[in-house]
């Protein structure tokens, strides 16, 4: 995993967009997995200055978000489709019908969603790169601790911790749901890159785990340890439970100095 500790959210935003955009730039037709939450709306608004500046295309760009929730429609403004669509892909120029999140359209048969969406993965020629949040208990989608390091999108039940965490999101008296289809801990590990961001100190805990604790299903992020391309964007906070900051500094002092030499400044 490669560790970069930020000063703040905002640099994370940076330094996120910079990964996706150079990405869309070398491949115009890049597949690229998202994510929802609090966490990656800088970065969303980050790539949308970016395109308004007029450099970033997602003219060709295919998308397929980790996850949406059971029993909450399209337009409904909770739903994940809704938050896309308001967060980024109204303001840039994507094609909606390459746009996609395994949902499970009224009528449909829910267990029918997560192998369809897998199928639609692989015709699309797998994940470049996979957009990443962690939830508190160290979940990446809505895989909640205990789920199966193997599997692939499915129906979760929420934890009550995720529920409540995600509270905050929700008015009063409005329905929260407490059912999603989430692409799977296998379907994520697929993806021939991995971009996770954390900010704030909710996720510290979370943070530490995943990377300096062993692999368990317990905090589903800890498998990231398995794949072989895997960028970790912190802010401050969300490192500051890790033992091992500055290694993770020299690191990323290393990688400037060696980039800088071969750039020949
Ligand atoms: C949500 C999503 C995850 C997200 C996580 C953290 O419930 N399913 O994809 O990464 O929880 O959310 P936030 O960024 O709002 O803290």
């Amino acid at each position: 995993m490669e560790i970069n500790i930020l000063e703040n959210v905002q640099a994370v935003a940076e330094a996120g967009a910079d990964i996706v955009a150079e990405l869309v730039t070398r491949k115009k037709d890049a597949t690229l997995g998202l994510a929802t939450g609090g966490t990656p709306i800088a970065m969303y608004r980050q790539l949308v200055d970016l395109h308004r500046e007029g450099d970033l295309s997602f003219r060709d760009v295919a998308t397929f978000n980790l996850d949406e929730y059971i029993g909450v429609s399209p337009d409904n403004p909770q739903s994940y489709r809704a938050y896309m669509q308001r967060e980024l892909f109204d303001d840039i120029d994507i094609d909606r019908a390459n746009t996609h999140l395994p949902e499970c359209a009224e009528g449909q048969d829910p267990l029918e969603v997560g192998p369809a969406y897998e199928e639609k993965i692989r015709a699309a020629g797998g994940i470049d790169l996979q957009v990443l949040g962690i939830g508190r208990n160290g979940h990446i989608g809505f895989n909640e601790p205990t789920s199966s390091l193997a599997s692939h999108t499915r129906i979760k039940t929420l934890t009550r911790e995720t529920v409540e965490a995600n509270r905050r999101y929700f008015g009063e008296n409005e329905f929260q749901p407490e059912l999603a289809i989430t692409m799977g801990i296998a379907t994520i590990m697929d993806a021939r890159e991995i971009l996770l961001l954390a900010t704030g100190p909710m996720k510290a805990e979370a943070v530490e785990k995943m990377i300096e604790e062993p692999v368990s299903a317990m905090s589903p992020a800890s498998i990231l340890q398995m794949h072989e391309r895997v960028t970790v964007l912190l802010d401050r906070d969300a490192a500051s439970a890790l033992s091992h900051r500055d290694y993770y500094d020299w690191v990323q002092e290393q990688k400037r100095r060696l980039l800088g030499r071969r750039d020949g400044s």
